[in-house]
């Protein structure tokens, strides 16, 4: 039986290097059905529509969703991004977002291999908030973050779950306890008592800003990292920047409870300014689709797409994709 999975290309870049995952993807020889979504920036400015709920329930139906990138400048910023992309994570529940990182970060001799696991359906995301008095002197601004014991415990376990898998065995708390205290307490507390139910596992802590420089400066200290929405996002682009580039960095948005399809993307944005022009790397789309089968149960097709990947250049063009393609089929 073939996986149906619903493509969004989305913005810029996000069609074309979706359709070169897509090939590497069926030169691995796992069947698939796909199905176009035509939604993003140029969608929204022909006909209103960004994900109807009528567009969400089809969605729905399928095994998983790969989707290119989203952000279009001729649009507000927030109404796509908000309408398309987070409400895909919110509707469908996909509050895991796994981002892996592996390479030799700048001046260092050592690789890394590191997974971030940035809680996706809450923080300062949710858009509590609002505005007063808009446009006067007076203007007020409140954006709130929301931390749920449910939402921050489910994203911890799959941490811990995930840890278990791994040969380090070690998951790092990234946060900021010493000044967001409320949600900073919530996080620990239910960090420190996830982790007494799993005594094989090394833990530590490190505040966000610590967490940048060693990021850089010694990424090897990491296995397992979990941290809240916002955070999550800063790091990995970080995170991206010293493992081989943005170009390289893949996700997972997922739904481990499997209720519904789980949404694959790459790291990076549309860059619309380098849309079309052939000289986008789709390493990181292809990268996704590998994270996708590895969802879907084809593991041995997965890791035959990274290996493929980590034999092409890591810089240059579409055509990449063709290079690892030829590699998978063998
Ligand atoms: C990401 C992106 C999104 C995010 C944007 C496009 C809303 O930066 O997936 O990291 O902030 O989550
Ligand atoms: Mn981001």
């Amino acid at each position: 039986m073939a996986y149906r999975i619903a493509v969004v290309g989305g913005d810029g870049i996000g069609p074309e290097v979706t359709a070169e995952a897509l090939k590497v993807v069926r030169a691995s020889g796992v069947a698939i059905e796909t199905e176009d979504f035509d939604l993003g920036g140029a969608r929204y400015l022909n006909d209103g529509e960004i994900l109807s709920d009528e567009t969400l329930n089809e969605l729905r139906k399928f095994d998983a969703i790969l989707l290119g990138a989203v952000g279009d400048p001729r649009v507000p910023p927030g109404v796509i991004e908000r309408g398309l992309l987070l409400k895909m994570r919110f509707e469908l529940d996909l509050y895991v977002n796994q981002r892996p990182f592996a390479g030799t970060a700048p001046g260092h001799t050592r690789p890394h291999d590191f997974v971030v696991i940035r809680e996706n359906t809450e923080g300062p995301y949710v858009g509590e908030g609002g505005v007063l008095r808009k446009g006067t002197p007076n203007e007020v601004a409140t954006q709130g973050s929301v931390n749920s014991r449910m939402g921050v415990e489910r994203c911890v376990r799959y941490a811990f779950e995930l840890a278990m898998q791994r040969e380090r065995k070690h998951v790092t708390l990234v946060h900021k306890t010493n000044v967001l205290t409320f949600s900073g307490d919530l996080w620990e507390r239910t960090f420190n008592q996830v982790a007494a139910e799993y005594p094989q596992i090394e833990t530590a802590y490190n505040h966000v800003d610590a967490a940048c420089i060693y990021f850089v400066q010694d990424p090897h200290r990491y296995d397992v990292v979990v941290t809240d929405n916002l955070f999550g996002d800063i790091l990995t682009d970080l995170g991206g920047a010293v493992s081989g580039g943005i170009g390289l960095a893949s996700s997972a948005n997922l739904n481990p409870s499997r209720s519904g399809p789980s949404m694959f993307e790459p790291v990076h944005g549309s860059a619309p300014d380098i849309a079309g022009t052939g000289v986008a790397n789709p390493t990181a789309a292809v990268l996704s689709a590998a994270l996708m089968l590895d969802f879907l149960g084809e593991a041995d097709a997965a890791r035959r797409i990274e290996a493929a990947c980590a034999e092409v250049p890591t810089e240059g063009t579409v055509a990449i994709g063709d290079m690892i393609a030829s590699r998978v089929s063998g």
